[in-house]
C-alpha cells in the first residue's frame, strides 16, 4: 500500500494521457492554446500500461485518465483494452470534455472502460462558445447520450461557473441532468488556469451554488462520501428522490484530508497533488532501464513527500509551475 505521513493511502491513480485539448476554455487556457509537449516527450502505451501494472501491484484500485483532453490520444481504445486485461485490473474512468465521445463510447465501453465524467459548463450554445471558444455544444450533448447508452455510468458532468457568464445556470443545469440521469457536480474554479488570471474575489462559491440550488429543490444531505471530492444531495419532490447532485468545493471546503489521488502527467512526473510544488521523473527511469522495483521505489518516495493540504489559504501561496490541462484534470 502506498500511505503517506498523514495515514493516507493512495488508492486512485490519474493518469494524462495528453497535454492537448480541442477546446479552450477561458478558466483554463489562452484562446492560442499553449506550447504542446513533443509527440517523443509523451509516454508510449506500453510505457503506460507498465506505470499502471507497477502502480496496481502498490494497491492503487482506480484509475482514471485524463488530459488535455484524453479522447484526442491516438490508439485510446487498443489502450484502454489492455489496461483492462491486466491483472488484477483496477476500475477504469475518463474524464472528457465529451467532443468526439459519441463516436468513441461504445468502443471506449467494449474495451473494458467503466464510467464517464464529461465537462460541460453550460446548455446555451452562445455561452458554450464564449466558455469554451469553439461552437461544440450539441457534440458534447451527443456524446453524454452515447455514454449513457453504452452503460459507461452513472454518467457525471462536471461544471465549472463563472460570474457574470453562466452563474446563473445552476438550476436549469440540475434540472436538465436529472431529467437525463446524469449526476451534474458544480466544482469552484481553483488557481489552475495557465494564464494566472483566477481571482478568489470573483470565484462562484460553493455556499452561494448551495444557496440557489436550495431555492429551488429540496435538497437531502447524502452522507455517503468517501474520498471523493464531491458533497452530495439527494434532490426531492414531493418526497421522491429524482437524483443526486453534488458540490466540489475544492477552495473553500478542500477534501485534502480524505484524498486518495496521486497523478502522473503525460510526459511521465509523478505529483503526489494537483498543487504540488515539485514533480518525481519516472520516464528517465522507464526508459533508463529502471526496474519495476526502481518504479515502485518512486511511487513510494512521491506518496510519503505528500503535503497535509493544498495551501491556497496559507500566505505565500503560489500557483502550480503547470496548469491544469498539463497536469490531468
Ligand atoms: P469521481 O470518482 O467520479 O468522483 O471522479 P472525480 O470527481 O474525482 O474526477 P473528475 O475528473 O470528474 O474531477 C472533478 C473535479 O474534481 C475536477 O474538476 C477538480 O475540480 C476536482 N479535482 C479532481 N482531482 C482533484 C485533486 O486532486 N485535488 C483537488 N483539489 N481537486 C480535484
Ligand atoms: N478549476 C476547477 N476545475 C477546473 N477544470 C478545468 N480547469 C479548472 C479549474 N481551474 C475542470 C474541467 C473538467 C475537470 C477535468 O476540471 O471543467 O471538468
Ligand atoms: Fe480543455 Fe478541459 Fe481545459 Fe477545457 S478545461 S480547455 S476541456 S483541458
Amino acid at each position: 500500500m502506498l500511505t503517506d505521513r498523514y495515514g493516507r493511502v493512495a488508492a486512485s491513480l490519474r493518469l494524462s494521457l495528453t497535454d492537448r485539448c480541442n477546446l479552450r476554455c477561458s478558466y483554463c487556457m489562452p484562446e492560442e492554446g499553449l506550447a504542446w509537449l513533443q509527440r517523443e516527450e509523451v509516454l508510449t502505451d506500453d510505457e503506460v500500461v507498465r506505470l499502471v501494472r507497477v502502480a496496481v501491484g502498490l494497491g492503487m484500485r482506480d484509475v482514471r485518465l485524463t488530459g488535455g483532453e484524453p479522447l484526442l490520444r491516438r490508439g485510446l481504445v487498443g489502450l484502454v483494452e489492455r489496461l483492462a486485461a491486466l491483472p488484477d485490473r483496477p476500475s477504469l474512468a475518463l474524464t472528457t470534455n465529451g467532443v468526439g465521445l459519441a463516436r468513441l463510447a461504445g468502443p471506449l465501453a467494449a474495451a473494458g472502460l467503466d464510467r464517464v465524467n464529461v465537462s460541460l459548463d453550460t446548455l446555451r450554445r452562445d455561452v458554450f462558445a464564449t466558455v469554451t471558444r469553439r461552437d461544440r455544444l450539441d457534440d458534447v450533448l451527443a456524446g453524454l447520450a452515447a455514454a449513457r447508452d453504452a452503460g459507461l455510468g452513472p454518467v457525471k458532468v462536471n461544471s465549472v461557473l463563472v460570474r457574470g457568464v453562466n452563474d446563473d445556470e445552476a438550476v436549469p443545469l440540475v434540472e436538465w441532468a436529472l431529467h437525463e440521469g446524469y449526476e451534474l457536480r458544480i466544482i469552484e474554479q481553483m488557481p489552475l488556469d495557465a494564464q494566472g488570471a483566477w481571482e478568489r474575489e470573483r470565484m462562484v462559491t460553493a455556499e452561494e451554488v448551495l444557496d440557489r440550488l436550495s431555492r429551488a429543490f429540496v435538497l437531502l444531505e447524502d452522507a455517503h462520501r468517501g474520498s471523493s471530492p464531491a458533497e452530495r444531495w439527494w434532490v426531492l419532490r414531493d418526497g421522491v428522490k429524482l437524483g443526486r447532485v453534488g458540490v466540489i468545493a475544492s477552495v473553500t471546503r478542500p477534501f485534502c484530508g480524505a484524498c486518495d489521488r496521486m497523478r502522473i502527467t503525460a510526459d511521465g512526473q509523478v505529483r503526489n497533488c494537483l498543487f504540488a510544488r515539485g514533480e518525481t521523473d519516472l520516464r528517465g527511469l522507464l526508459r533508463g532501464g529502471g526496474s519495476d522495483d526502481d518504479i515502485a521505489e518512486v511511487l513510494r518516495g512521491s506518496v510519503a513527500a505528500k503535503l497535509p493540504g493544498h495551501g491556497i489559504d496559507e500566505p505565500g501561496f503560489l500557483q502550480p509551475s503547470r496548469p491544469m490541462s498539463a497536469i490531468g484534470g
